[in-house]
């Protein structure tokens, strides 16, 4: 079946699906994306992804492509169209075309917007998941912006491709002060000793994820302990158990970290019980009949 991609107010064979060369998404990465998952035929937190979409696009005083209710519509569409009931959707909205310069084009330039569906294997992931990951640690050389989610990913990429090269996962940033801030594209958690959850607030340094805030309403469904502060290296090489959180991975167990056993070396029973309470605590929109 052919993968269709909306581009611009057109739906579109994927493989031949295009952008302006003088898109300003490419020439600066000038633009925002959001990634929605898709579980048995249902969208997730929806709401929550157009609402930090709203506020990327706020924060770098760009315009909404399409109103808002139409994009969500789209969003839907696309994953129809695509017929993923397990998968991803991808919207990316750019400030649109103009000659390249850095300031501001004129204002009547329109933003442009891709919106994109593949399909995951869940058995995969639930493979993935029931192993654990590894992780390494690696200087956050990104700049202060973080909470924006632009397509600004250079450092990530790179954090990424390393921790690869080194046989893990994710790489998990590191401040000045040794502090963990986030995975290169992941919310980064522990479980202390005391069975306490500890992940970064959101007020700076990482990107306030979509999942991150579901899985504290899971915890608190399960009445865990949660806190809410920085966490440094040290920690986590000796926490009871680590894991790291996207609408990607979902809750993904970190077995490993900078090659070290985290505890017994095994996904941890407050990530699985996380892993297996998130979708109650998550909004789920049906997409219908996958056509
Ligand atoms: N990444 N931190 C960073 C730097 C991210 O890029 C992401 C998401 C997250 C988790 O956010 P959320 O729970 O809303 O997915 C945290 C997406 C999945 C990506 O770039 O593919």
């Amino acid at each position: 079946m052919a993968r269709i991609a909306y581009v611009n107010g057109r739906y579109v064979p994927h493989a031949s699906a295009q952008v302006h060369i003088d898109d300003r998404g490419y020439q600066f990465a000038d633009s925002v994306y959001e990634v929605c998952e898709i579980v048995d035929g249902m969208m997730i937190d929806r709401t929550g992804h157009l609402d930090r979409l709203d506020r990327s696009l706020g924060e770098l005083a760009m315009g909404w492509p399409l109103d808002r209710s139409a994009l969500a519509r789209v969003m839907i569409e696309v994953a129809r169209r695509n017929r993923v009931r397990d998968g991803l959707v991808y919207v990316q909205v750019s400030r649109g075309v103009a000659p390249r310069d850095h300031p501001f084009p004129p204002a009547a330039t329109r933003p442009a917007i891709v919106i994109t569906a593949r399909r995951v294997d869940p058995a995969a992931v639930a493979r993935k998941a029931a192993a654990g990951v590894a992780v390494i640690t690696v200087p956050d050389n990104r700049w202060e912006r973080v909470d924006i989610k632009t397509t600004g990913l250079l450092p990530n990429v790179l954090a990424k491709q390393q921790a690869l090269d080194s046989g893990a996962a994710e790489a998990w940033l590191v401040d000045a002060d040794g502090m963990v801030t986030e995975g290169a594209s992941t919310n980064a958690w522990i479980v202390t000793g005391q069975g306490t959850l500890v992940t970064r607030p959101a007020r700076s340094g990482i990107l306030r994820g979509i999942t991150r805030a579901t899985v504290l309403r899971a915890a608190t469904d399960l009445g865990l302990e949660v806190e809410e502060r920085p966490f440094s290296v040290g920690e986590a090489h000796g926490a009871r158990e680590a894991f790291m959180t996207s609408a990607t991975s979902r809750v993904m167990p970190v077995v490993a970290i900078d090659g070290r056993p985290v505890a017994n070396g095994h996904p941890g029973q407050t990530a699985m019980a996380l892993r297996a309470a998130y979708l109650d605590a998550a909004e789920k929109t049906p997409l219908g009949r996958t056509r």
